[in-house]
């Protein structure tokens, strides 16, 4: 029917016509707030380059996970920063540390909120890599061990999934033998499977302290270029076990989010990087965009792509707006 009998505009003529033929609704169910660990007490360090996040000592990121409760967020995201590190990045895996004392605490005074752990070396490490460095190179096969080591600490702590960010091949069906192994088949695994080697993970790097000291991450994250090649790491967690898979970034990445919920209509997360938080809170500290809205249009956008599940650094700020509208 062509115009005049056509008239889109007729069902955005007001807020309740609107929202009756909404497509894409944002829930607090959909966020996962991500937390800095650290060691020490009653501290809270902030990061230059993210405003309003901070490292957290194991007392303050257990209420902060209290407030996200409340604020209906289901579920955190935990990233330790040790005060030691070391070629194999050991800490990771030590039973007694800061983020695996938060999966604790959180899980013994918070019963109902998720508790995601995100399994890496690169925070542990002394040379900032994601797996151990042999020769120069980072070994593939050495680290999946030690990987392995460290999610099965995240869930004899008591963590409900854990989340291989590291890029190694074969780390999720590791992560999985270990786990089943040790009597933890219950424990489910969020794969970072399409991860990308990206600029807009600066922000976190300075976060968790965690720049690589020599090199870069291009020969185990994802070329920005390749698409394709996504499906098939996504494929590839899935084969290994993955209960939930991951896109990352998310807003120079949507095409990938679709893709991958078209292609394989599984339980699907998205993280919306630190670089992604900082650019908007800057932009709106500046006066230049609306920020709160402007956090809105990327998140309704990035579920719109196919995203179940957010990563979001905004997750408390927007849980609160969306109940009180
Ligand atoms: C650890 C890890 C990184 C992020 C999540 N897990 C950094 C990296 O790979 O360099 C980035 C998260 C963000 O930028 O918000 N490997």
């Amino acid at each position: 029917m062509p115009f005049p009998l056509s008239r889109p505009r007729r069902l955005r003529r007001s807020a309740v016509l609107r929202r009756m033929v909404r497509e894409t609704r944002l829930s607090p169910d959909n966020l996962i707030a991500p937390l800095f660990v650290r060691e020490g007490r009653d501290q809270a360090l902030p990061i230059d380059a993210m405003p309003g996040v901070a490292q957290l000592s194991v007392d303050r990121a257990l209420k902060q996970a209290r407030e996200l409760h409340a604020a209906g967020v289901p579920a955190v995201i935990l990233f330790g920063i040790p005060d030691t590190k070391d070629a194999s990045g050991s800490q990771a895996w030590n039973p007694a540390a800061a983020v695996q004392r938060a999966v604790a605490e959180i899980k013994e005074h918070v019963p109902d909120l998720a508790v995601i752990t995100d399994v890496c070396l690169c925070e542990y490490t002394d040379h900032g890599h994601c797996g151990v460095v042999c020769d120069g190179v980072v070994d593939n096969d050495a680290s999946l061990e030690l990987l392995a080591r460290a999610a099965l600490s995240h869930a004899q702590a008591g963590a409900d999934l854990v989340a291989p960010s590291d890029m190694m091949d074969g780390r999720v069906g590791a992560i999985r033998r270990a786990l089943d192994q040790a009597g933890f088949d219950q424990v489910a695994i969020m794969a970072y499977s399409a991860k990308y080697a990206s600029a807009f993970y600066g922000p976190f790097r300075e976060a968790a302290q965690s720049a690589p000291q020599f090199g870069d991450r291009r020969s185990y994250q994802m070329d920005p270029a390749n698409g394709d090649e996504a499906l098939r790491e996504v494929a590839l967690d899935l084969e290994e076990g993955a209960d939930i898979v991951m896109v990352k970034p998310a807003l120079a990445y949507l095409d990938l989010i679709y893709r991958v919920k078209q292609k394989f209509a599984c339980p699907l997360a998205a993280y919306n990087v630190s670089g992604e938080y900082s650019m908007l809170c800057a932009a709106g500290r500046n006066g230049w965009l609306d920020q709160g809205l402007a956090t809105m249009e990327v998140l309704t956008a990035i579920r719109r792509a196919g995203a179940d599940l957010i990563i979001t650094y905004f997750a408390y700020e927007v849980a609160r707006e969306l109940r009180r509208v």
